[in-house]
């Protein structure tokens, strides 16, 4: 055991102006959550407390967007640099004696065995600061390292540089450990006589190598994990490869992706083995699917449950719907929040449900629309029927008992209960409760009139 504590910083007071928008660069959303969470999730899995955000520009929506995260925040009202930045951090980490991780919001892909090994590094050298590096073909843009063999002297941003410097192909990723709370008092005493006239984060290497203390670099095999976000077309690229992975880790789990490149797994969903994804498919959310279903071209699921050996066909589309095992959904049905399907259910093409409780066994195989309803098991309801659920002001709820047969081109008028075993008349308008094992007709008789076409007088035809 080590006993060692570890803190970490998370910068994410920049603008973002690259990213021509509204809404706070870090608040992006790769693979369904916002590109801040990833630093900051690795860093709280890594066990770092505290985990300190840096916020600037947008802080209060980005505070909102860690609710639910131990997490505490710092302001930097005014963006003097990366040095400066983490300085903003001192007062939250005022009492923390230990390992300081330093990450940026905007680096969403660094994989937690990084993060692990830059730690690890860390402290079997004893290090003040092991930097994470890269090596780059084309490394502008980027603080190159300065070494003598293993030892890093120091770091030179690109408008520093001189010509011989910017050859240099091994880049700063702007991750880091430090050991604290010494880098503060580094930091406290930086200048900022450089191009671009910031508190550079970076000048603290060679203020520790001043010092006599040892500053150690761990180069990343997969330069892809250091990609900072800039621009839309980078969140594209970096949601991509996330996308990439995401998929290779659930085919390496026995989930059989048709086209890789062509699904979309949000980060936080799970499938079981040897379920079968077609192209064109988005499961979202925090979605959940079982094991052995097939999910057809263009489903989307967001936020479900769905159960064991369930069938999507294609074009449906479900939303907070809890699927029970061995159901066969669409093509094109629509499952709205609130749909609760026991299992072994049908749900066919044009069918719609919201706010619905379908008992096992029970179908709906074509253009229905069942909403705010309660229906038991192995009832069959009839091409066409709606659940008439809405009077202009208020939701009413449509209950139907176990082993009901609804004839198609049926509408219930809810509130309306239908007892077990009844069977509805196709073409009625149900108004009232129907009692256990009836019989319910709801429609005009119908009347014939005999002989009235050949007795109608045809329209410019002479008599
Ligand atoms: C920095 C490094 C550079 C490295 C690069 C990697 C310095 C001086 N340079 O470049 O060596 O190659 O990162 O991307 O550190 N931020 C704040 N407050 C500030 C300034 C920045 O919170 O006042 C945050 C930004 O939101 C961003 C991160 O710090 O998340 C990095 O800032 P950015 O301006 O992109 O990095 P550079 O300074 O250009
Ligand atoms: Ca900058």
């Amino acid at each position: 055991m080590n006993a060692t504590k570890i803190a970490a910083v998370v910068l994410a007071a920049g603008k973002g102006t690259r990213m021509k928008s509204e809404r706070p660069k870090v608040l992006h959303e790769l693979a369904g959550r916002p590109m801040l969470h990833y630093p900051v999730d690795g860093a709280l899995a890594l066990g770092c407390r505290p985990v300190v955000l840096v916020t600037g520009h947008g802080a209060d929506e980005v505070r909102a967007s860690l609710r639910d995260r131990q997490v505490s925040f710092a302001l930097q009202e005014q963006q003097l640099g990366t040095g400066h930045a983490l300085l903003s951090a001192r007062r939250s980490l005022e009492d923390f004696c230990g390992d300081l991780l330093l990450l940026c919001g905007d680096v969403p892909l660094l994989r937690r065995e990084t993060l692990q090994q830059l730690l690890d590094l860390h402290r079997a050298e004893q290090a003040a600061a092991t930097v994470l590096t890269a090596q780059l073909d084309n490394p502008r843009g980027y603080g190159r390292i300065l070494r003598d063999g293993d030892e890093v002297l120091g770091i030179v941003e690109e408008k520093d540089a001189t010509e011989q410097q910017r050859g240099i192909r091994e880049v700063n990723t702007g991750i880091y450990i430090f050991t604290a709370p010494r880098v503060f008092d580094i930091l406290a005493g930086l200048g900022r006589d450089n191009a671009q006239g910031e508190y550079y984060l970076t000048d603290v290497l060679a203020a520790l190598r001043r010092a006599g203390q040892r500053v150690q670099a761990l180069v990343l095999e997969d330069a892809d994990e250091a990609m900072g976000i800039n621009s839309r077309v980078q969140l594209a690229e970096a949601a991509a490869i996330l996308r990439r992975r995401i998929n290779e880790r659930w085919m390496l789990d026995g989930v059989t992706l048709v086209d890789p490149a062509a699904t979309y797994i949000d980060d936080a969903v799970k499938i079981g083995p040897d379920t079968v994804i077609h192209p064109g498919v988005s499961l979202w959310g925090e979605s959940r699917i079982g094991r052995n279903c097939i999910i057809e071209p263009g489903v989307t699921v967001t936020g479900c449950e769905v159960g064991d050996g369930v069938r999507l066909k294609s074009g449906s589309v479900l939303e907070g719907a809890q699927i029970g095992p061995q159901s066969d959904i669409g093509p094109m049905a629509h499952l709205r929040p609130g749909t609760i399907l026991a299992g072994r259910n049908k749900i066919g093409n044009f069918v719609e449900t919201k706010k619905a409780t379908i008992g096992e066994g029970s179908k709906a195989s074509h253009l229905t629309y069942i909403g705010d309803a309660e229906v038991g098991a192995r009832v069959n309801i009839g091409c066409g029927t709606i659940t008439c659920n809405y009077d202009g002001v208020n939701k009413h709820r449509t209950i139907i008992e176990d082993e009901v047969f609804v004839g198609s081109d049926t509408q219930f008028i809810a509130p309306v209960r239908i007892g077990r075993n009844s069977l509805i008349g196709a073409g009625s308008t149900i108004t009232k409760d129907v009692p256990a094992h009836s019989l319910a007709l709801a429609r005009s008789p119908q009347k014939n009139i005999e002989n009235w076409t050949l007795r109608r007088k045809k329209p410019g035809k002479k008599s």
